[in-house]
């Protein structure tokens, strides 16, 4: 007995299975009632009574061993073949379940508006040249305005960084050639700055360009005005201040009155009534020739906007991390925003 038990052992493992009709075999071979597994434990009586304990040991064992491996390719079978039969992948979804991210949703809705005045969505590489980070943008090299951004650089010589605004999308754009231009650009931008409830080293800015013949700062003013008040609220109103940029000249700033107080003064507008969204002005000439594009016959403006903080406005949110955080606690506030 103790040979046959040997035997039968090195052949169920030995056995090749790969379809269900090789398992049903291997069951009604050696586990079925008349399998040779059962019929051992028929012979069982004949073993001496000083071998049957061992014997025992051995032949539940072997039972054991036998039927593991059908409960395993029974397993696999099963659940190859129900996945099979119950998925249709050709589908539709039955509505997606989650929301949209707030940044998503914001960032929409300004594409939004600037699409319906024919503004056309760009975009430009996260990792940047020097030359279209800041040279073409009148960053003179050495000068003090390239520290108004603090850099993340990969290389040096050449310089090569992770883009800090999405003006490089200006430049890209304008090195095409196809004129007049009317784009908009959002996108992911980095910055090496400490981590903290007003900043972060990874944010979100859309960026705003529009070249053409006798474009002018009216233009510049009216364009945005139409964007406040879409996006804020038909009662918001608009005011510039001078500013300094180095790829625009006028360069200004724009703020919109506080649409949580309406203007009376809160903690959001820091009780001044207005709240500042971006930065502006009209393309200085160096930039357009920088990029190929006669200055005399073309001008253009440009406008830059931070996503987080007109986000941080809309929805009244007090930290800037939490959008970075996917604490779910917060991300499911934006359910029903759709
Ligand atoms: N690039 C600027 C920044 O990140 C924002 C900006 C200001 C963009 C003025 C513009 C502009 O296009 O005209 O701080």
């Amino acid at each position: 007995m103790r040979t046959k038990i040997a035997e039968l052992l090195k052949e169920i493992e030995q056995v090749e299975i790969s379809t269900k009709d090789h398992l049903e075999s291997f069951r009604l071979k050696y586990l079925s009632k008349k399998g040779l597994i059962p019929s051992l434990f028929n012979d069982f009586k004949d073993v001496a009574a000083t071998e049957r304990k061992e014997m025992g040991m051995l032949l539940n064992d072997l039972k054991n061993h036998a039927q593991t491996i059908l409960d395993k390719f029974q397993d696999s079978f099963t659940s190859s073949t129900e996945s099979e039969s119950k998925l249709d992948t050709s589908l539709p979804a039955a509505g997606l379940s989650g929301s949209r991210h707030p940044l998503s949703i914001v960032r929409r809705d300004i594409n939004g508006i600037f699409q319906r005045l024919g503004f056309v969505i760009s975009e430009g590489p996260e990792i940047e040249d020097d030359f279209h980070n800041f040279t073409a943008l009148n960053f003179p090299e050495e000068h003090p305005a390239r520290d108004m951004q603090d850099t993340f650089f990969i290389s040096k010589n050449p310089d090569i960084a992770l883009r800090t605004h999405t003006s490089s999308v200006q430049v890209r754009i304008m090195e095409q050639g196809k004129l007049p231009i009317r784009i908009i650009a959002p996108g992911r931008v980095f910055r090496n700055e400490a981590i903290s409830a007003r900043a972060h080293c990874i944010f979100h800015q859309i960026e705003g360009l529009y070249i053409d013949k006798n474009v002018s700062f009216a233009d510049l003013k009216q364009t945005l005005y139409y964007f406040a008040q879409e996006f804020f609220g038909p009662e918001t109103k608009i005011r510039f201040r001078p500013s300094y940029f180095p790829f625009t000249e006028t360069s200004a700033e724009m703020d919109v009155s506080c649409n949580i107080c309406g203007g009376k003064g809160c903690n959001i507008c820091k009780h001044s009534g207005w709240v500042e969204i971006l930065g502006c002005g009209m393309v200085d000439p160096n930039v357009l020739e920088a990029c190929g594009i006669d200055s005399n016959e073309y001008s253009g403006f440009a406008f830059g906007m931070g996503i987080e903080r007109i986000t941080m406005m809309k929805f009244q949110i007090n930290d800037l991390r939490l959008f970075f955080e996917n604490d779910l606690r917060f991300l499911k506030q934006f359910e029903a925003v759709i």
